[in-house]
């Protein structure tokens, strides 16, 4: 697999003196090696990205499963000092779909779907060392068709819109931009993309099922990235990290 990182590297460093680019064959995770270097004090702007990782990592402690050239899986580690972290992984998920395709959808607060099948996903971890605060914006994207072996639903793949794009191909088309708009969250939270997040947001209108069993339809979200959810208690705002959400199954007829 041939990685474009020098023309990455350049339509990067103007936003981020020191940045480095880096190609590794396998890791365990790549948000998993950034953030132990952080905590080493290795602390310049990276991206990581992984032609393998053994143990990738979704969120809420899943697994996120890829094989060898049939997925993207990076993470950008940046310094950051945003005035509020909310809606960061919202404004990340708008970028990387804006880069690859008008199809793409986002499942609230970290997915991206295809077709009715989810594509990719985020996983934005942060530490902090002294005053200073560190994020790693992990990303995971299916390439190429794979077996939907043990998981529940099938995935969607990348090639189903853009056939023949490789890993570093769509790596190319999302990293400066995602750069971009990280630095833009820093300066004005997430506020400026939420009419765009709107735009791509799969949940708009359905029957939703949170994970702690609130059920609601879902209304679009705030100007700070929190899920709107009517519920028979009338509207309220989901902002926690730890729900999931899923849409409610149709009731059988
Ligand atoms: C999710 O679906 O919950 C998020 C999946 C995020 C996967 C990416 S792959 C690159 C980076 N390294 C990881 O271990 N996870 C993220």
């Amino acid at each position: 697999m041939i990685w474009p990182a020098e023309a990455i590297w350049e339509a990067v460093y103007p936003q981020l003196p020191d940045f480095t680019v880096e190609v590794l064959p396998q890791v365990d995770s790549t948000n998993s090696e950034l953030m132990r270097r952080i905590r080493a004090g290795q602390y310049e702007p990276t991206l990581l990205v992984a032609e393998q990782q053994t143990a990738g990592r979704g969120r809420l402690g899943r697994a996120w499963h890829s094989g060898v050239g049939d997925a993207l899986t990076f993470s950008i580690a940046l310094p950051l000092a945003p005035a509020d972290w909310s809606g960061l992984s919202l404004a990340v998920g708008v970028s990387v779909a804006a880069s690859l395709h008008p199809d793409l959808q986002l499942k609230w607060p970290n997915d991206l779907w295809l077709h009715g099948h989810k594509l990719g996903g985020i996983l934005i971890e942060t530490a902090g060392v002294g005053d200073q605060r560190y994020v790693v914006v992990g990303v995971g994207i299916n390439i190429a068709e794979r077996s939907a072996d043990g998981l529940a639903t099938p995935p969607a793949w990348l090639h189903e819109v853009l056939p023949g794009v490789d890993a570093g191909q769509a790596l190319l088309r999302i990293a400066a931009p995602l750069v971009q708009a990280v630095k833009a969250f820093e300066l004005a939270g997430f506020a400026p993309v939420q009419a765009q997040f709107a735009q791509r947001d799969l949940l708009q209108g359905r029957a939703v099922t949170l994970s702690d069993g609130t059920v609601g339809t879902a209304r679009g979200v705030d100007a700070h990235g929190g899920l709107l959810l009517h519920t028979a208690q009338g509207l309220q705002t989901v902002t926690s990290a730890e729900v999931s959400v899923r849409p409610t199954p149709m009731e059988q007829g």
